[in-house]
């Protein structure tokens, strides 16, 4: 997930459903704010809640939105029988998060853009990753299936030491795994959560050393790009 690859949602519907295959679409990075894969055809779509969908970092927990009443019979019986299920205060923390997903996400939009814009123009970057930059290679694609372009971005800072320095010396933006909170979030994706994705997959999909990930929260972005020119600086 830090290279920030898309799918086709809409073509990928097509090729499953001429197989007679299903399409499940994990759509934690974007929010349903941000992209609704079911009208793009999708047969299911899966949120990490602990995400964007909660909002606070303060809940994990998951769902599966179906359609079709089959799905939904199989996922009922799995859920009783399996009795994997969100407590009473969980729920109501993600219900409450719902109520402001839009605002959330709208401010995410504008900050996540300000954030990677910023990063594409400083000399001690060598790439940025967004899908709302034109540099992004399916920047068409996020245009068609995507409304606004999220929080979520990447950006190589060309060694590991440069990345190690960017993540120790931020202070306005927390060291940590997990995304999409109201907080900014930054992390390291090679040594933290894709740590145990053996070094050559990295490098094939390329995940760098020098890679680090920010999920951009809904601060003022003029303080997050401060923090990050001390951070390079
Ligand atoms: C895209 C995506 N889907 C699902 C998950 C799983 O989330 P959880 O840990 O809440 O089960 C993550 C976690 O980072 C994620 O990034």
């Amino acid at each position: 997930n830090p290279v920030l690859r898309l799918t086709d949602i809409a073509r990928t519907a097509e090729i499953a459903h001429a197989h007679g295959a299903r399409l499940v679409v994990d759509n934690t990075f974007a929010s349903p704010a941000v992209q609704r894969p079911l009208e793009l055809g999708a047969d299911m779509s899966v949120h990490s809640t602990t995400k964007y969908l909660n909002g606070h970092s303060d809940s994990v927990g998951g769902i599966v939105v179906a359609v079709r009443d089959d799905d939904i019979e199989w996922l009922r019986f799995v859920q009783n029988a399996a009795g994997a299920i969100l407590g009473p205060f969980d729920s109501w923390l993600v219900l409450r998060g719902t109520k402001t997903l839009a605002v959330r996400m709208a401010q995410h939009n504008v900050n996540g853009m300000a954030v990677a814009q910023f990063l594409a123009e400083h000399p001690k970057v060598k790439q940025v990753i967004y899908p709302g930059l034109p540099s992004h290679p399916q920047h068409a694609l996020a245009r068609t299936q995507m409304r606004g372009f999220g929080g979520m971005l990447s950006f190589d800072v060309g060694t590991f030491e440069a990345a190690r320095r960017v993540c120790n010396r931020v202070k306005l933006m927390a060291l940590a795994e997990s995304l999409g909170g109201v907080e900014t979030l930054i992390s390291h994706p090679a040594t933290m959560t894709h740590a145990s994705v053996p070094a050559e997959r990295r490098l094939e999909i390329g995940l760098t050393d020098s890679l680090v990930r920010i999920s951009v929260g809904i601060e003022d972005p003029a303080d997050l790009i401060a923090d990050l020119t001390q951070a390079l600086g």
